[in-house]
C-alpha cells in the first residue's frame, strides 16, 4: 500500500498566450493561441501525483472568486482529498500569466493573492493533516516562513519532506536541513549557489549539488530539462537521462516530475528508480500544453516505459 502524499502549497489560475517566441521588453506580439486553466507549483503536484495514482491531500489556500472554486474542482475530479483547501474571504485566488513560444519555452508572472494569507500558524492548526503522511511536497509560492514551518512539522509527523526551490530564490540552511530530497532546475540551483541564473551541463550541476548537501539537505536532484537529471545523495553523483521527445510546452515539467518523485519514493522505489519514473513522467506532459492538462495517467506512463 503506497505512503499518503500531502502537498503543502500554491494553487493559481494560468491565464496562458501562446505565441511565435516570448516578447523582449517593450514588444508587442501577435499570439496564436490562449486558454485557461488550474495551475500554481502546489496544486500541479498534488494533481500530477494523483492522476499517477498517488493518494493525495492538499492543504493551501484560495481566494472567493470563481478561480479558486474551479481549483479547488479540478483537484478533486482527480481524486485529491481537498479538505485542506480554505477560502480566504476578500481575497483574490492566485493568477499567473504565462507566456509560451513556438519552442516550448515559458515565461510567468505570478500575483500570490491568497497563497501569500497561508501562515504558519495555520500550518500548525492544520497539523493533523499530516498525520500518517510518507512524504510531504513544498515548493516556494507561499511565505517562507510558512514552508519552512510545514517541513519542521512534517519532520516531527516523520514524514519525508521533498523541497522544490521554485521560483528561486536564496534559502537559510535551518531550512536546507529540514529537507530530505531537493529538487532545483537548473536556474534555481545556480541561483541556490549565488550564482547567476543559467543552463548548467550536469558537470557543472554536481558541485552545487554537493554545497547543497553540506549546507543540510539530504538528497539534491537538479532536473536539467531534456538532459534529465542529477542525483547526488551522498555517493557518486548519477546522470539519469530523459526520454527523448519532442517538446510542446514545458510548462509545470518540473511539478509532474516532482509529483511523479514523490508516488515512486511512496510506492517504496528507492531515489534513482523514483528519478528514473520521474523522468518519464515529466517527458510525457511535456510533449503537451498545460500545467495540469499535461500530466499523465499512470497508465501512460508505464505503456511508454514499456516502449522505450
Ligand atoms: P517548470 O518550471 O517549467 O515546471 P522546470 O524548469 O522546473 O520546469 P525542467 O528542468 O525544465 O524543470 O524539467 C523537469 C524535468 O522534465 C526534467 O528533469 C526532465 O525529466 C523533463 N523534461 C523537461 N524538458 C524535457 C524535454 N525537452 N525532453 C524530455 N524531458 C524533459
Ligand atoms: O510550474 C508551473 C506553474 O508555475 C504554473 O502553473 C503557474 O501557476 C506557476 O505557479
Amino acid at each position: 500500500m503506497p505512503t499518503p502524499i500531502v502537498v503543502i502549497g500554491s494553487l493559481n489560475y494560468d491565464l496562458v498566450a501562446c505565441g511565435p517566441r516570448i516578447p523582449v521588453v517593450g514588444e508587442t506580439l501577435v499570439g496564436r493561441r490562449f486558454f485557461e486553466e488550474p495551475g500554481g507549483k502546489g496544486a500541479n503536484q498534488a494533481y500530477a501525483a494523483a492522476r499517477l495514482g498517488g493518494r493525495v491531500k492538499m492543504l493551501g489556500r484560495v481566494g472567493d472568486d470563481i478561480y479558486g472554486r474551479r481549483m479547488r474542482d479540478n483537484l478533486a475530479a482527480a481524486g485529491c482529498d481537498v479538505s485542506g483547501l480554505l477560502e480566504i474571504r476578500d481575497c483574490t485566488s492566485g493568477i499567473a500569466l504565462i507566456f509560451v513560444g513556438d519552442d516550448g519555452a515559458n515565461s510567468i508572472i505570478i500575483v500570490p493573492g491568497a497563497n501569500d494569507r497561508f501562515l504558519p500558524a495555520d500550518v500548525a492548526a492544520q497539523a493533523e493533516a499530516l498525520a500518517g503522511a510518507g512524504i510531504v511536497l513544498l515548493q516556494l509560492e507561499n511565505p517562507l516562513e510558512t514552508v519552512a514551518a510545514a517541513a519542521l512539522a512534517a519532520r516531527r509527523a516523520g514524514a519525508r519532506v521533498v523541497l522544490d526551490p521554485a521560483p528561486a530564490r536564496a534559502l537559510p540552511d535551518h531550512l536546507l536541513a529540514a529537507v530530505d530530497v531537493l529538487t532545483p532546475n537548473e536556474t534555481e540551483a545556480a541561483i541556490l549557489a549565488g550564482r547567476p541564473p543559467a543552463r548548467l551541463a550536469p558537470a557543472e550541476a554536481e558541485p552545487i549539488a554537493r554545497e547543497l548537501r553540506r549546507r543540510g539537505a539530504g538528497a539534491v536532484v537538479v532536473k536539467l530539462g531534456e538532459q534529465g537529471c542529477l542525483l547526488d545523495a551522498g555517493g557518486a553523483p548519477q546522470l539519469l537521462p530523459a526520454p527523448r521527445v519532442a517538446a510542446v510546452d514545458t510548462t509545470a515539467a518540473g511539478d509532474v516530475f516532482n509529483a511523479a518523485l514523490a508516488v515512486g519514493l511512496s510506492e517504496g522505489l528507492d531515489l534513482a528508480g523514483a528519478c528514473r519514473f520521474a523522468n518519464r513522467a515529466a517527458a510525457l506532459s511535456v510533449t503537451r500544453l498545460g500545467a495540469q492538462a499535461c500530466a499523465p495517467a499512470r497508465g501512460e506512463v508505464e505503456s511508454f516505459a514499456a516502449g522505450a
